[in-house]
């Protein structure tokens, strides 16, 4: 076929929020809707990829063709992805993973404190899991995302680096109507080209193509077309 030029390619990609458990009724969260990283699916499967979707608690359906894993906390996404990472062609790190834990979750439901005003949680930093992706010898090639509200280039500059991503997309969260839960998004991309960083200005548009654009892109990257 002449458009599928992610055939024969397998792609993990993690979407959606992590809950990170208080404890058995309660946790913490974020807006997230997943609505980038399963365009990406979309995307991918449309081009030809086999996708595994590790995705965290969202109300959206699985695409067709798509293999989905869900998980909840940021752990379970972690141990997903190492599970995956080494047998997959592009890793794309969509998910907008809890940066903490609760250090303990309670085993039974937290009561209120009688004559307490005030209750103190103590949080663990969570695993980086796309930094881990990046850092296996096995790698595959890496996107990330970075969701900013300002300093844009410097902040997925260094998330580049920091990070050891191949690919960056950053997007200004402060802008009105794209980002988070929105049907449109706009983006910077950024990708590693030898020593140098290749640099893509992708306008306001539906998610669903700005996800054909980055899957794209990344595949250019990861097999450059023959012959020059
Ligand atoms: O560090 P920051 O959250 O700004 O980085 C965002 C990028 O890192 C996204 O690609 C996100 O999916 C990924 N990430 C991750 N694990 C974390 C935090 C972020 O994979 N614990």
């Amino acid at each position: 076929p002449a458009d599928r030029p992610a055939e024969g390619l397998h792609v993990v990609i993690t979407a959606g929020p992590t809950r990170e458990p208080l404890d058995p009724v309660r946790y913490l969260s974020n807006h997230s809707s997943g609505k980038m990283g399963y365009a990406l699916a979309t995307a991918a499967a449309a081009l030809g990829a086999r996708v595994t979707l590790i995705s965290g608690p969202v109300a959206l359906p699985t695409p067709a063709g798509v293999e989905r894993l869900d998980v909840e906390s940021a752990r379970e996404m972690h141990d997903a992805a190492q599970r995956l990472a080494g047998d997959c062609d592009l890793f794309i790190g969509c998910a907008a993973v809890a940066d903490y834990r609760a250090e303990a979750p309670a085993e039974h439901k937290l009561k209120k404190q009688e004559g307490e005003d005030t209750l103190t949680l103590r949080l663990v930093k969570n695993p980086d899991i796309i930094a881990a992706v990046a850092a296996r010898p096995d790698r595959p090639f890496v996107v990330g995302f970075a969701a900013e509200t300002r300093d844009l280039a410097a902040y997925a500059h260094d998330k580049l680096a920091r990070k050891g991503l191949d690919m960056v997309v950053a997007n200004d969260v402060s802008r009105v109507g794209l980002g988070f839960g929105a049907d449109d998004n706009a983006a910077l991309l950024l990708w590693r080209e030898g020593d140098t960083t290749g640099q893509a200005d992708l306008p306001p548009q539906p998610k669903a193509e700005l996800a054909e654009a980055v899957i794209r892109r990344a595949l250019e990257c990861l097999t450059p077309p023959a012959g020059d």
